[in-house]
């Protein structure tokens, strides 16, 4: 996802409390960010926060941050915190950046969970190591994974899933749990939070996976 560029994006998102400015200095320290010891989850290419914002809302003693490398995508995610239904929460932060610096921000075991979903395709062989969910990926959050921290995936783009699947593998990931159809699996889509992608795929008649893995 990629919105044209927005000059006003940069600075609303420098005078926003909710936007970490240097992410790099809460390394090792999150838990005062939010002023708690709550369990940090993060969601990688969070887009315009429908997924994050109510997952925050849904569960106030987890703490959240979402992770866009677009300010002008991350702008949408910061106006919607500012309305009624989402303003009052305390448990969600903001960060612009590309997850490829992930270990720069992030303490060893600081994470417990990492959310992608929907996350961009790149087709072309030349550019799978740019796939969230490559080897180079998973061997980032494993950096900052706590030990029986999880990765959860969702995607419509089978082949990306698959790939996903053969990257766990190979990486030595345990594989938890899968399906080619969460929606219509009971266990798995007890509780589903849908995303942007996940409700406009899903209502074109697309069927959504998901993987849940541990290192
Ligand atoms: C296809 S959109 C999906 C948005 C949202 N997760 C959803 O499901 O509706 C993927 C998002 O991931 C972001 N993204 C892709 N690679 C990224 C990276 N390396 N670091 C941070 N964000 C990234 C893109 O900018 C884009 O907004």
């Amino acid at each position: 996802m990629r919105l044209r560029n927005i000059p006003r994006a940069d600075n609303t998102l420098k005078a926003n409390a909710l936007v970490i400015k240097s992410p790099e200095a809460q390394r090792g320290c999150w838990r005062h960010v939010f002023r708690n010891d709550n369990p940090l989850y993060i969601e990688i290419g969070m887009g315009k926060g429908q997924f994050l914002l109510n997952m925050a809302k849904t569960y106030p003693d987890i703490n959240f941050v979402g992770i866009e490398r677009y300010s002008s995508v991350l702008l949408r995610a910061v106006e919607r915190m500012d309305t009624e239904e989402y303003q009052y929460l305390k448990n969600i932060r903001f960060v612009c950046m590309d997850a490829r610096e992930l270990e720069q921000v992030f303490a060893p075991g600081e994470v417990e969970r990492i959310y992608l979903n929907f996350s961009d395709p790149w087709p072309k062989a030349r550019h799978a190591k740019r796939r969230l969910t490559s080897v180079e990926f998973l061997s980032r959050y494993e950096k900052v994974l706590e030990k029986d921290g999880q990765v959860e995936f969702k995607t419509d783009n089978t082949p990306l899933f698959e790939f996903s699947l053969e990257q766990a593998e190979e990486a030595e990931w345990k594989l938890i749990a899968h399906t080619y159809d969460l929606h219509h699996n009971k266990e798995m889509n007890l509780g589903n939070i849908m995303t942007e992608y996940e409700e406009k795929f899903s209502a074109k008649g697309n069927a959504i996976n998901k993987l849940i893995i541990k290192r």
